[in-house]
């Protein structure tokens, strides 16, 4: 027996989804609570769902009783400010677990692939139930900045950029795809991440918004992707050699 997924994840781990339209008041990000919590960058997080409809961010595995990243507690603190947020967290019907928006600072290219890792998504989730995955839903308008996708970290052939205007949404593999994000603006990226348990529920909405792997390929200036690649690949390694492994072979918490 192994976990249920879906299949219009199995060719590439993401899916482009629809962009969701009309646009969330920055008021409603703007007006949560924000924790400090390990990620990849300089981030912070302001939860709508946690384990037990507490303000924080910890995997639902370290709790008592601990369970996997399903069953998400609605804050209601929060989603009193943020009611269009929740609704779109809430729309797909899913199983929900964690539901947060992450806020990121600016960085560049070489520091997103620094700070590529896979999210540990399914700990506790039993064989025989959906595999969670997880949807990003862009906030702020960064058409600069993308989502950096790749199936292996350390071959750059297998990287995809996906762009982040407001509305975007990405559904993706996060504990199969290496994942990270080069915001290249000047402001904080806000964006609503939220935890799914694959089933007939989010197939759905998946299929209603429709999702696809073809997407044109960004194209980037030859010595940025070069210097870029040489950088992130010698801070990873000085990394490895400072811990005696290399951290993102642990899944991330986050
Ligand atoms: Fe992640």
């Amino acid at each position: 027996m192994s976990h249920k997924k879906l299949d219009v994840l199995a060719e590439k781990g993401f899916v482009v989804l629809d962009s969701y339209g009309d646009l969330v008041d920055p008021q409603e990000w703007q007006s949560l609570e924000y924790v400090d919590w390990k990620s990849s960058g300089d981030t912070r997080f302001a939860p709508l769902a946690s384990a037990y409809g507490e303000i924080e961010c910890n995997g639902f595995w370290h709790f008592d009783p601990p369970k996997p990243d399903k069953d998400g507690v609605w804050i209601d603190s929060q989603t009193d400010k943020a009611p269009t947020l929740t609704w779109r967290a809430q729309e797909a019907g899913a199983n929900v677990g964690r539901a947060r928006i992450i806020e990121l600072q600016p960085n560049s290219y070489a520091d997103a692939l620094y700070n590529s890792h896979l999210d540990d998504n399914n700990r506790l989730n039993p064989d025989g139930e959906g595999w969670i995955v997880r949807c990003f839903m862009q906030l702020t308008h960064n058409p600069d900045s993308y989502m950096i996708l790749r199936e292996d970290i350390k071959d750059p052939s297998t990287e995809t950029r996906l762009a982040l205007p407001a509305g975007a949404q990405l559904l993706v593999d996060s504990e199969r795809m290496w994942h990270s994000v080069w915001h290249a603006g000047a402001e904080p990226r806000y964006c609503l991440i939220t935890s799914y348990e694959s089933g007939p529920e989010l197939e759905k909405w998946v299929e209603a918004n429709n999702p696809t792997t073809k997407t044109d390929q960004v194209e980037l200036p030859e010595d940025v992707v070069i210097d870029s690649e040489m950088e992130a690949q010698n801070r990873r390694n000085a990394r490895t050699a400072f811990y005696g492994y290399d951290p993102t072979e642990v899944r991330s918490e986050a």
